[in-house]
């Protein structure tokens, strides 16, 4: 029987299991997608404690995951474009972790044979967010930008689109990154107190753009660094949205498959990197999103739904 993460309570890892389900069938205009790979994001988190449940409440037997790539296997009646086999880059919201997943063809990005699965499929959630956020601040070439969570699943994205732009960027990571992120061509500076002071030592002529991707006061230390509030965007603190009108540019706002594939091609080309923490199988959903619930992966985690040996992309 295919498989599928379901949680039928709100609460900790603990609540995740792996579901028998029935294969699904696609509809008019739908494409049926075997998931090859399907990573992990921290909304996932609060949307299974609860946190959300006000606004984005939970159906249970919930599913669970947005973002995924895999193979079509089953084309609905009207479907053009897609053939049984093609590789895919797809988001199908509270459905992804599964062994099958039905979505709209006219959603689906094709996935360049030439990258990996797993830096593939992160690309319609944690891809297009940074695009979005990037998008939104608008940085010109010498401009300063600062990221922060530089490392993270949407801040290394952010901050290599930024980079690409031509712009200098400054990205926050605690010390076991500063290596990585000088290697991606961003300034360092450690995130925590005193922020602002080390942001000031590293761009002594001040900051034009800021991106947040962590929320917890950074959306403060932008404007006390004089940062324009139309050029500062967050995607992780709502309550700094409303108390400073600025940006909240997101999945939500830009994603189209054409985008994701324009950032497929930058991977393809070299121009940007998925770094990717860890790969678990499914079966070992929950150890992966206690890892992810630390808040320190470096890139994104993933989970696999189809062995490693089967598979014949190697990661770069
Ligand atoms: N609305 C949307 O469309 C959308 C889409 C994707 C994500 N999001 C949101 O965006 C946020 C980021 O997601 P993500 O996937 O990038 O998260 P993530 O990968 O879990 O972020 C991990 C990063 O956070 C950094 N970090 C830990 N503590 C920090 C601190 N105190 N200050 C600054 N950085 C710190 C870590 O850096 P070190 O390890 O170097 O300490 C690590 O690199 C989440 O709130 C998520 O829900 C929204």
């Amino acid at each position: 029987m295919p498989r599928a993460v379901k949680f039928s309570r709100y609460g900790g890892t603990e609540v995740l299991e792996i579901a028998e389900v029935e294969r699904p069938s696609p509809g008019k205009g739908e494409i049926l997608v075997r998931t090859v790979v399907a990573p992990i994001n921290p909304g996932e988190i609060g949307i299974r404690e609860g946190v959300f449940a006000d606004f984005w409440p939970a159906a249970f037997p919930e599913g669970q995951g947005n973002d995924f790539a895999g193979w079509v296997a089953e084309t609905g009646d009207g479907v053009s474009g897609f053939a049984v086999g093609d590789e895919v880059i797809g988001y199908a919201p509270r459905a992804a972790q599964a062994d099958y997943v039905v979505l709209p063809a006219t959603v689906a990005a094709r996935k360049p044979a030439g990258i990996a699965w797993e830096q593939a499929a992160p690309l319609s959630a944690v891809g297009v967010t940074a695009w979005a956020a990037v998008n939104a601040v608008a940085p010109a070439a010498g401009e300063t930008v600062v990221v922060s969570a530089a490392a993270g699943g949407v801040g290394v994205l952010a901050a290599q689109l930024a980079v690409l732009r031509g712009a200098r960027v400054i990205g926050t990571a605690g010390r076991q990154n500063s290596d990585f992120l000088r290697s991606i061509g961003v300034v360092p500076v450690l995130h925590g107190e005193g922020l602002s002071n080390r942001i000031r030592e590293v761009a002594p002529n001040g900051v034009d753009a800021f991106i947040d991707t962590f929320g917890s006061g950074n959306v403060d230390v932008a404007i006390a660094l004089g940062v324009q509030p139309r050029r500062i965007n967050t995607i992780a603190d709502g309550r700094a949205v409303a108390r400073h009108d600025v940006r909240h540019q997101a999945q939500e706002q830009a994603f189209t498959p054409e985008l994701v594939e324009e950032l497929a091609s930058l991977v393809e080309q070299g121009l940007l990197s998925v770094p990717i923490a860890r790969v678990y199988p499914l079966e070992e959903v929950r150890a992966a999103y206690d890892e992810l619930g630390k808040r320190h992966t470096r890139g994104k985690i993933v989970l696999s739904l189809v062995a490693a040996s089967e598979r014949h992309t190697p990661l770069r």
